[in-house]
């Protein structure tokens, strides 16, 4: 059985979408972490029957969080829309075992700060053609690490931020499942 924690800050629909992806896979658990107790995806996991739990900033930055993955066995980390940063020892007990998705090109429109409808309001404001998704382990840098994966997707003159989101998510889940089935298979 491999355990995967994952990590989200909002909404969730990515979460929910790799859960309902891997949900006829009985040698893959999940268990999803926020460190808002009110985000909404806890509701979902609620929703899924997935096992949740949130936990404090403080709890990240001082090892209570990591000893509890230690401890839970967790074997790889997720961040599906997670907006805090990994304390470097986190890193340590997870080489190359906890993977990001950043909705773009990156080293483009990343960053701190940068994420979610701030990425797409600066890359329509800035007249980009194009924009993507960007899937990559983590160091202890806000979207940095090796890149794992990245496509494409066509930005219109005439699309507004909202719809450069719509056409990313797309892009997230189509990709960002197969992508963790791959990395986890290789564990
Ligand atoms: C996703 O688009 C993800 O790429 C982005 O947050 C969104 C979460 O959506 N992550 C970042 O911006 C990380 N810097 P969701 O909660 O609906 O999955």
């Amino acid at each position: 059985m491999k355990k995967i924690a994952i990590l989200a800050s909002g909404s969730g629909s990515n979460a929910e979408n790799i859960v309902n992806y891997f949900k006829d896979k009985k040698d893959i658990s999940f268990k999803i972490y926020s460190n808002k107790k009110d985000a909404y995806v806890l509701e979902r996991a609620k929703r899924l029957g997935v096992p949740y739990e949130s936990f404090l900033k403080s709890e990240l930055e001082d090892g209570t969080f990591l000893s509890k993955l230690i401890a839970e066995k967790v074997d790889f980390v997720v961040l599906a829309g997670f907006l805090l940063k990994i304390p470097d020892e986190m890193l340590t007990v997870f080489p190359d075992k906890i993977v990001n998705i950043h909705p773009s090109l990156l080293p483009k429109y990343g960053g701190k700060g940068m994420y979610g409808m701030k990425v797409h309001e600066a890359v329509v404001a800035a007249g980009e053609k194009e924009s993507g998704i960007t899937i990559h382990t983590i160091d202890n840098h806000y979207d940095e690490g090796s890149v794992v994966f990245q496509t494409t997707v066509p930005v219109l003159p005439t699309d507004s931020p909202e719809d450069v989101a719509h056409k990313v998510h797309e892009l997230e889940y189509k990709y960002f499942p197969q992508v963790i089935e791959d990395m986890i298979s290789k564990l």
